[in-house]
């Protein structure tokens, strides 16, 4: 174990399952504290395909965390302090659509926070700093996960709209009904604020986003169950896995998207690491 930041650095962080531990080399187990408490766990480094590489496992590795209460701020201020400026961050999600069914990747392009008690800004007091989040998605990590996605064989869904609900109950019929009929497509519970955290930090955040279930509202029957959920990932988790590298080797080196931009000319309360 390594404490802190010493020489450990990395280039692309992935925030996602404990399954996908198994897609780093040479791991080294970094002891990361912030300004804002201890990330979920201790963060693995290591290489893939060559790139430096920080995992860290969403929930904590004995999956201790709920939804509504991962270190969000936590997790992402630890992974720009080990050097990372693109984060992509696989999830399970529920589908508001028959269109894409469990198994699908998606890589939505719009997000809708439906949460309702999480700290969502690094920027608290003695600023106000408002960030740009029309888009709230790196256009470059999109791209290259698509277009790996597509090479390996998936057929991903390109765009789509992600709702994110405070759980970690999932949702009623009646609210699921609600969510597709505003035309969102996908519903989660941990892209918020995970990808609004990433923007002002001025990371580039990926969503790879794997179907697991059609939601309640859009097939009659028992309703969606957590049973199901980890089953479904379970199935997929290996195809994902593989994938994760191919994206990982593909990413820029440079990047030349708008996100390290973002908070060009701001006057920001804290010293970002
Ligand atoms: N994660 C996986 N499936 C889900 C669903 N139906 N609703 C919310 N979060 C989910």
């Amino acid at each position: 174990m390594t404490n802190a930041l010493s020489s450990v650095s990395a280039e692309i962080g992935v925030i996602g399952g404990s399954g996908f531990y198994s897609f780093l080399d040479d791991i080294e187990e970094v002891r990361v504290d912030t300004p804002f408490g201890e990330p979920s766990d201790t963060i693995a480094v290591g290489e893939v395909h060559g790139r430096r590489v920080a995992f860290v496992p969403r929930h904590g590795r004995d999956h201790r965390y709920p939804p509504h209460r991962i270190p969000y701020r936590a997790n992402l201020w630890a992974l720009r302090s080990l050097g990372v400026r693109q984060v992509l961050a696989p999830s399970a999600v529920g589908s508001l659509t028959t269109t894409h069914g469990p198994g699908t990747l998606a890589i939505p392009d719009q997000l809708v926070d439906r949460t309702t008690g999480r700290v969502q800004t690094y920027y608290d007091e003695n600023a106000a700093i408002h960030v740009s989040f029309a888009d709230p998605y790196c256009p470059a990590g999109r791209r290259v996960a698509l277009d790996a996605a597509r090479t390996a064989g998936w057929r991903p869904v390109d765009g789509g709209t992600l709702a994110v609900i405070e759980g970690p109950r999932f949702s009623t019929r009646a609210e699921s009904r609600w969510y597709a009929a505003q035309g969102w497509t996908l519903v989660g519970m941990t892209g918020h604020p995970e990808a609004v955290l990433a923007r002002e930090l001025a990371l580039c955040y990926t969503p790879l986003c794997l179907v697991t279930d059609l939601d309640a509202g859009i097939e009659e029957g028992a309703g969606v169950t957590m049973d199901e959920v980890f089953r479904v990932f379970g199935a997929n988790i290996e195809r994902l896995r593989t994938l994760m590298t191919d994206v990982v080797k593909a990413l820029p080196s440079q990047r030349e998207c708008f996100c390290p931009h973002v908070l060009d000319g701001m006057k920001l309360p804290l010293e970002l690491p």
